[in-house]
This record gives C-alpha cells, structure tokens and sequence, in this order.
C-alpha cells in the first residue's frame, strides 16, 4: 500500500513537534464555541481555528482579508468577521457560529431564506445569517434599512440583495409573531415558486464546498508564479526548497507530460519550464507541494529563479504594432471576426442622420465568492478530482490531455460551486492538483488565496471599440459599421467565441440589415480574458445603445421611441440574418417600462437581447439520464449549477412531464461516471439545450408510468435522452441563417433621484415561458446589480501587466448601494418547443444595465460619457 509520507518519517515528525511548538504559545486560551467551553494553545486566525480545528466547515472563507463577509460570526452578541481575530483574542468571549443556531433558528431561517429566493450559490449565505442573527437579536422589528446597513459588510455575487433583505425581513416577522412555519410547497410544476432544492443546505452551512473536504493523508499544493508578465525563465534552482522539511514534491515544467492545456485552444502552459518566457504575472513556475499548508509560502520563497525580464506587451495597440514581440508562435492576434450583410457604406452615405463614436470597456473581475479550489487523489489507476467548475467533462479532457491519459482514468466530480459567472470555466487549480497527485499518490488540494483568484483567473474582456450607427428621419435605423478590439491578454481562454458574440450582437436587437463589423482578440501580456456573465455583449451593447440615443436626438425622438420604432419582431430578420421567433417580445419589455422611463428627466433605458446556446454551428447537445433507485427518480446530467439554479430547473421539468412531487427526485451532481455529458454551463445554454434533453427522458419515463402504474415497478429502470441545437456556422451562405436556437430580449429603464444616484431599476425580460418566477426574479436582481458595478464602481486596474486590485478595492456593490430592482416577465403567446419555452437568463439581465444607467446621467447632467466605469457621478468622482 502506498503511504503518502514515506520520507524521512524522523525528519518529519521533528519538524511537526517543531510547528506545534511555534503554533502554541505559552498561553492556553478559554473561550466559548456554540456553548461549548474550549481550551487551546493554538494562536491562529478564529476562522481557519473553526474550520480546520473544530470542523465548522458551515463559516466560509471568501478572502481571509476582512473583505467579503462569508466568515461572519457572532462574538459576544456582535456579527464579526472571524478571519480577522486570532484565537489569542478570543479569551472569556462567546462564538456563535452557523452550527449554533437553535432549532427555531435554523428552521426560521432555513425556511426564510430558501422560501424568499435569497439562495444562490449559497457561499455568502452562512454569513448572510449570521448577520441577520445579530440584528434580529437585538431589532426584531427593523426597517428594510436596518437590513441593509445590518449586511452592508456581506457581500453577495449572485442576488443583488433583495431577497436576501426579503428572508431577513420575513424572519423578524417569525421571531416576533412568534409563529409556526407554514407547510413548504411541493408544487414543483412549471412556473411555480417552487423552492429552491439546494437552499436549505446551503444556507445552514451544511452543503460541501471543495475547501469543506479534509482526508486522510492530504498534502496541499501551489504554484509559484512568475515575478514579471513577460521574462525569459533562465533557471530555476529548487535545491533549497527540496531541503525544507515539509516538502513532499516539488514539480517542473518537464514533469508534465503535454504542458500546453486550453479550453478552446491549447496555448496555456501548465508549467513555464527554463527557457520558457512567461506570458502575464500568473504564469506557474514550480509546483510545490507540503504537508502543511502554511508552510507552501516558505518552500516557494526558497525556490530561485533568474529571469532575462522584457518589455511586457501591455495593450492591443502595442500588440498589433509592426515589429511587435510575438506573444505565441502564431503572433499577436487570436482571432479575427468580421459580419458583413449588406452594404453598410451606401446606406450610412445614404442616412440622414450618422453618428460615429469610440468606446472603452475595462476588464472587470467575476469576485464570485468561493476562491477557486480542487482536490485530487488516486483511483484506481487513475484519479478522482473534486472540483467546483463549470464543466466536468471539459476539466476529465483538460487533465487527460495533461498527464497522457485515457480519459476515462480521469473521473470528475461536483461539489458545489460558489460562484462562477464564466470565470470557472478555465483550468485554475484543478490541473495542478491532478498532476501533484498523479505523483504523489496522495489526496492533493490546491486552493487559490482570494489575491490569486483576483491575479490569475481570465477577466472580462476589456475592449477598444469605434461604432458608427445611422437613421433616416423619421429614427429608422439604416446601418452600421463597427471595429471591436477585445484584450484577451495572455492566453486565448474563452476570447476567441467571446469575441464572436460581442460581433454578433453588435448591431443590436433591431429591424435593419446592411451592417459591417469587424473583431479582433488580441494578445498582450495582461491577465487573460475570458467568458464573463454576457460574454462580450456587455461590451458591445454599450457602444450600440449609446449610439442609438446619439440618433434619437438627431431625429428628434425620445431615446423610447427609437428603440420602438426599430425593435426587432416576430418575422422580421436581425442583423445577422436570422428570422426572428415567434416567441419574440422585444415589443412587448419596451411597452412594460415605457411609463417608468417617461416618468422624468433623470431615466435612462436600453435594450438587450442574449442567445441561448453555443449557436453558429458549434456542437450543442445537452443529455439526460433518469434511473428510479430506491422509489427515488435520480436526475443525471453533467449541466453544472454553479448558483443559477440549474438542478431546481431540472427538477420542475422532470415533475411537471412526469407528475411526480419533487420528494420522489432528486438530482444528482455531475459526475463524469454517473452523469451523462450536458456540455459547459455557458452561453445561457443550460435551460433550454439540457432542459429540453431533461424533457424528452422525461417524456419517456411518463410513458414507462403510465404502462407500469408504479415507480416501485420501475425500479432499477433506466432512461436516457439528448437534444442537439442545430444552427448555422458564422458565414453561411444561407441567406437567414439559423445563428442561435433562441434569444432572450429585455429593456432595462434605470432611474437616478435628485442626488444622481441610481433608484430604481425596472428590467423587463422576455425568458419565454418562466420556469420559476423567484428564480427569474433573482437573476435579474443579481444579474442588474452585477451590471451596475460595472457602469458605476467596479474596475480592475492593470498597470505594466501588474494587476492593482484587491477584493476590497473591486467596487463590488453592497446591500446600502442597492436600489429597488422591479422585474416584468412578458411572454407572446406563442412557446417554442424546446424546454417547454424557457429561454436563458443568466446572462441577459446583465446586458442592458450599463447603457441604462449612461442615458440616465447623461439626461441628468448632460454629460455623454463613452468608458466605463462611468466618470463624475454620485459613485466615482
Ligand atoms: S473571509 Fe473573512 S471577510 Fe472574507
Ligand atoms: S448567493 Fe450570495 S454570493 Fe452567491
């Protein structure tokens, strides 16, 4: 049997004594921990004393730096953040943790929370309550403001607060009235506020994250980054790490059997080896792996590198300058896209109104919650990986391809994911535990501080765009000609298809047909930019719909009107040559916030529209099994839920086809041994392109039903279906090419109070058929207020291919800046036929935010402004 600390057990069993005597001091320090009386010499951060001491696994670790929240528990009546006092501190104090609530405090909670919506990824929840504890124990009865000001320091990714402030608010009504908890519902038909089925977990900390996983034996490891964005790699000497006592194997470039990895393309070195020239800041060295992780910091300071440092490549246009230094062997440019209807110079000629203008996008961060991190151990003769991504099945490819091996040695797991937004796509951490523990043979965890996760995993794609739009007289819309220069920065990630949507969608969701629009991805040496939450449309929108507000004052229209006299709709054909649905109800989100945006002058509004699904002729299937085990209906696909709520869809889908109550299911998470391959959760894809897999399998065990009478006498059965969107490729000669299986539209009307800040929000979406008002509500909120911080706050700075940003810097909104946020779903009558209707919406609600919220300034203080985030307002001065 393999042991995983085979060497010099002597040795290290000195240096354990030695690490036990350096963490205990001479004190031993008393204090209370959920009621418990707690003696200890141990003088470390309480949050990591919680969680690897006394496995209190339910308070999370977003950054360990006093930023985010997540860590939240009630010291002596008070909600503090326990990343920030040390176990020394703590003497003759009370902890509470999530773990301490009493049971009418965990089902008041537990039943609030999941019952408002407040749930997503679930990692800020534990914290969440906490801070409501402390509130409601001292205010039973508080304003919604009292609410806000009470969860200021939390910070949520995923719900934009609302209904978080709603679960609070409705729990001080419970702890007040005293009353009972009513009956959850188990109606989990189509369009009912069917609970969320992971809620109740998560949000009493009992749902297992990857950092939650200790086993027996586990070393941790991490990379040692390169010290420049762009240098000659001359030599790396690990002669003195090697000595250090806590080292278990250190790992290099010529360790790795195929070093280049990729999602799309493979171009991302998993190692830089000597010789090598590194390509941005979070480019890895040396792998290092210890026994301890606080020794992983020590043993990297011990490895010496000698660099030849060069000038970094820091914009696009140094990367596309002649004579510029190549970046990969193919040069600087990933990808170049061009969209060409028409004839867009006779038309612009032929306009009576032209507007032409240059717009800036910066990268911004995705700052969801839960810092990157994966764990990987033998099986077999091969590894089982616990990871927290995107795609299992991208990340069983990635790491196949990695160590030369069959993938199916590769066996990938979910845990849950806290967060992702596309910024979980790419390989951050899984690859290098898999690789530390293909050598070592031992359980390998590789988490990611949260300065890491901010350094090294891609950004949104900031862009260089130059945009010119037309219109007759009467606001007509023409054509248009645009140039989009996407940063991809260091490595291609997701740029190439980011950089096509942001082309797609460039010309808007309007009635006109002779456009001309060019993209480029460009290399530089900057963190790497990638799939974020829009994908590119963010960027583009911005551009278009300013453009669009130019034009209406030329031709002497409200900023409503144009959008309303060009709004694409049934029949007609998009820019891009695509018929417009059926289902399409552009028309019908205008009509929804038209009072809303004439209500004054300091309203701002914008429309958007997002595909469903990969589209433009890229494979797109999503797949299903359903197996009845123990009476229990298992629903099995690989579609990962990173916190939109994927295995709650699955769930109504599977009882409104099949009539069961949501108790007789239950989805499993992906797992590349148990759970058919459903594709990355990307593009908005998941709802429509798996869900209409989950529908057809469905469909096949009502028939089963119907025949056999009972579940019982289906036991052991198993059924299985996929459902492929099949759509035209980028340049068809069709002339109406099918691009996208399906689009999702919204207008958005922001509105600022007498001070320029933001009050309200009113988000029209058209998602087709709702599969659960809360859940589509929650995204909007969050997906509004993630667009916010990007007009208003949040930035990430890059100077000299050096990133600047801390998570406390980001600009990530909190609960005081949060307006209301109001959402009108609109529907034709006419349903497609896939996923009984449903189309995405975890992307588009984002889109439009940001154009909004420019128009509103500019009609408040007529400033037109053209980067963002927006300068001189009541946010950023
Ligand atoms: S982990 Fe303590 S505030 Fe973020
Ligand atoms: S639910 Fe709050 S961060 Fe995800």
């Amino acid at each position: 049997m393999h042991v995983c600390f085979p060497a010099e057990e002597g040795v290290f069993l000195l240096f354990v004594i030695w690490t036990t005597m350096l963490m205990r001091g001479p004190f031993v320090y008393t204090f209370v921990v959920n009621g418990k009386r707690i003696e200890t010499g141990i003088d470390k951060k309480l949050l990591q004393f919680l969680r690897e001491d006394l496995g209190l696994k339910g308070t999370k670790d977003g950054c360990s730096e006093g930023a985010c929240g997540t860590c939240t528990v009630i010291i002596d009546g008070k909600a503090i953040k326990s990343c920030l006092p040390s176990t020394a501190k703590m003497e003759g104090k009370s902890v509470v943790t999530i773990e301490g609530l009493n049971e009418r405090e965990q089902a008041v909670y537990g039943y609030c929370f999941a019952e408002a919506g407040a749930v997503q990824c679930g990692y800020c929840t534990p914290g969440m309550i906490m801070s409501a504890k402390a509130l409601l124990d001292s205010n039973n009865n508080p304003s919604r403001d009292d609410v806000k000001k009470a969860i200021r320091g939390n910070i949520c990714r995923c719900t934009g607060y609302a209904k978080i402030e709603a679960a609070i608010l409705m729990a001080a009504g419970f702890f007040r009235e005293n009353l009972p908890l009513p009956t959850v519902s188990n109606n989990a038909h189509l369009t009912q506020r069917f609970q969320r089925v992971d809620a109740v977990a998560k949000a009493m900390g009992t749902g297992i994250y990857v950092d939650d996983i200790e086993l027996a034996g586990m070393v941790y490891a991490k990379a040692l980054r390169s010290a420049y964005p762009r240098a000659i790699v001359e030599k790396i000497d690990i002669s003195e790490a090697l000595g250090h006592p806590d080292v278990v194997r250190i790992l290099l470039a010529a360790d790795v059997p195929h070093n280049k990895i990729g999602h799309i393309v493979n171009d991302w070195d998993v190692l830089i080896g000597e010789g090598g020239t590194t390509r941005y800041i979070g480019d890895a060295l040396a792998l290092v792996a210890t026994r301890h992780q606080e020794t992983l910091g020590e043993v990297l300071s011990l490895i010496k590198v000698d660099y030849t440092v060069l000038q970094p490549v820091t914009s696009t246009a140094q990367a596309l300058a002649e004579h510029a230094p190549p970046i990969h062997s193919g040069g600087n440019v990933l990808t170049t896209e061009r969209l060409k209807r028409g004839d867009a110079d006779t038309a612009i000629a032929n306009s009576a109104h032209v507007v032409t203008m240059k717009y800036s996008t910066p990268f911004t961060e995705h700052a969801f919650m839960e810092p990157e991190c994966a764990i990987a151990l033998p099986e077999e003769d091969g590894l089982l990986v616990y990871t927290a991504s995107q795609s299992v099945f991208d990340e069983q490819r990635e790491i196949a391809h990695m160590l030369a091996l069959p993938e199916e040695k590769i066996h990938c797991q979910a845990k849950l994911v806290g967060g992702g937004f596309g910024g979980k796509e790419d390989m951050s951490v899984q690859h290098h535990a898999a690789l530390m523990a293909w050598y070592t043979k031992c359980p390998v965890k590789v988490r990611f501080s949260r300065q890491e996760s901010i350094n090294i995993h891609p950004k949104r794609h900031a862009m260089e765009m130059e945009f010119t739009t037309a219109c007759d007289t009467t606001g007509k819309l023409t054509g248009m000609k645009a140039t989009l220069i996407a940063d991809t920065g260091a490595y291609a990630s997701l740029g190439g298809p980011v950089l096509q949507r942001a082309c797609t969608h460039a010309a808007g969701p309007y009635n006109y047909q002779d456009i001309d629009i060019v993209g480029k991805a460009v290399y530089t040496n900057n963190v790497p930019g990638g799939a974020f939450r829009g994908f590119g449309v963010t960027q583009s929108c911005f551009a278009i719909e300013n453009n669009l507000n130019l034009l209406a004052e030329k031709a002497g229209i409200s900023p409503w009107e144009i959008r309303y006299r060009n709004a694409i709709r049934p029949g007609q054909v998009l820019p891009n040559g695509q018929i417009a649905d059926p289902n399409t109800a552009l028309d019908k989100c205008l009509l929804a916030v038209k009072d809303a945006f004439e209500s004054n002058g300091r309203t701002g509004i914008a429309c958007a529209f997002k595909n469903s699904g990969f589209g433009v002729g890229v494979p797109d299937t999503g797949r299903c099994a359903l197996s009845v085990e123990k009476g229990i209906v298992h629903i099995r696909t690989s579609a990962a839920c990173m916190g939109q709520g994927l295995a709650t869809v699955a769930t109504q889908i599977v009882c409104e086809t099949v009539g069961l109550d949501p108790e007789q299911t239950f989805c499993e998470p992906a797992d590349t041994r148990r759970t058919p391959d459903a594709g990355t959760s990307t593009a908005s894809r998941q709802t429509v392109i798996t869900g209409e897999a989950i529908r057809r399998v469905a469909v096949q065990l009502k028939s089963a039903l119907d025949a056999s009478g009972s579940l019982e006498n289906l036991e052991g059965t198993e059924y299985y279906d996929e459902f492929t969107a099949l759509t035209d490729p980028m340049g068809s000669e069709k002339p109406n090419p099918k691009s996208h299986i399906a689009y999702s539209y919204s207008t958005q009307v922001v509105q600022l109070d007498e001070k320029g800040k933001v009050s309200k929000v009113i988000a029209a979406v058209d998602v087709g058929t709702v599969v659960n008002p809360t859940a589509v509500e929650g995204q909007v909120e969050g997906g509004v207020v993630m667009g916010l911080g990007y007009a208003l706050t949040e930035d990430y700075p890059i100077e000299g291919g050096y990133p600047k940003a801390k998570y406390g810097t980001l600009g990530l909104i909190r609960a005081t800046d949060a307006p209301e946020i109001e959402t009108i779903t609109v529907a034709n009558e006419h349903v497609a036929s896939e996923a009984y209707g449903a189309k995405g919406i975890g992307e588009l609600s984002t889109i439009a935010t940001a154009p909004a919220v420019q128009n509103a300034y500019w009609r408040f203080d007529g400033k037109f402004r053209t980067s963002l985030p927006l300068e001189h307002t009541a946010y950023r001065k």
